[in-house]
């Protein structure tokens, strides 16, 4: 059995392994204590029975645009536990979080061309689109495919009508680090400071 929970700075080193094993984009731990401290709503990842940390996502919202949205920075499962639907739920769960909490419109990622399991994972099971192009983006030379999926977000309160419409209470001003953090990941968040 595998169980996707939000991260802890306690899993960041065995996020950092996962992704050394599985892929060539590579991060110091201070990237991964920034994604944490900034954003601790949107880190997953996914452990076996041993406690083994097999898949991670990392996410972030983008601050520097006028739109609000999230961005996934890494994804990674590992080998011996691919083609179970893990990816899938932890993408799930960082959208999820990016809309609920932030209020984020849509979620940005990069994908290299050649990638074809995760442009799968992202086009087919994610509904993902093509936004863009980017030549070179990677540091192999490779093309990036900037990909986007729209997020309910606020547009849904628009089309609903009538008395089974519910709010989302967006918990803060969307990027501007005012989230706020229900009571476990205050407490969560305490153990970092
Ligand atoms: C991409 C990756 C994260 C997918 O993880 P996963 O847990 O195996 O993905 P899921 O089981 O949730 O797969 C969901 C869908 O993705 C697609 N997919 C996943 N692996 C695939 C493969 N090897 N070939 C083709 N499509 C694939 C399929 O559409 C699949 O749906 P299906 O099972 O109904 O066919 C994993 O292969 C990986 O870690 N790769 C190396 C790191 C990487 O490329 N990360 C993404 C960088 S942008």
């Amino acid at each position: 059995m595998v169980c996707i929970r939000k991260a802890t700075v306690d899993d960041l080193l065995a996020m950092q392994a996962c992704n050394l094993f599985c892929l060539p984009e590579n991060y110091q731990m201070k990237y991964y204590l920034y994604h944490i401290l900034s954003w601790p709503h949107l880190l997953y990842v996914a452990e076996d029975y041993n406690g083994r940390i097999v898949g991670y996502v990392l996410a972030k919202m983008e601050e520097e645009t006028t739109e609000c949205h999230g961005h996934i920075t890494s994804l990674a499962v590992l080998r011996t536990h691919r083609k179970l639907g893990i990816a899938t739920k932890l993408m799930t769960a960082a959208q999820n979080a990016m809309e609920q909490v932030f209020g984020a419109e849509y979620v940005s990622l990069h994908v290299r061309k050649s990638n074809r399991a995760a442009f799968n994972l992202y086009t087919e099971t994610l509904g993902y689109k093509i936004h863009d192009v980017e030549a070179k983006y990677y540091a192999d030379g490779e093309d990036a495919y900037d990909m986007r999926k729209q997020l309910k977000g606020k547009q849904i309160h628009q089309h609903h009508g009538g008395g089974h419409h519910h709010h989302h209470h967006h918990a803060g001003g969307c990027c501007s680090g005012e989230a706020k953090a229900d009571k476990t990941e205050t407490k969560g968040n305490a153990k970092v400071a």
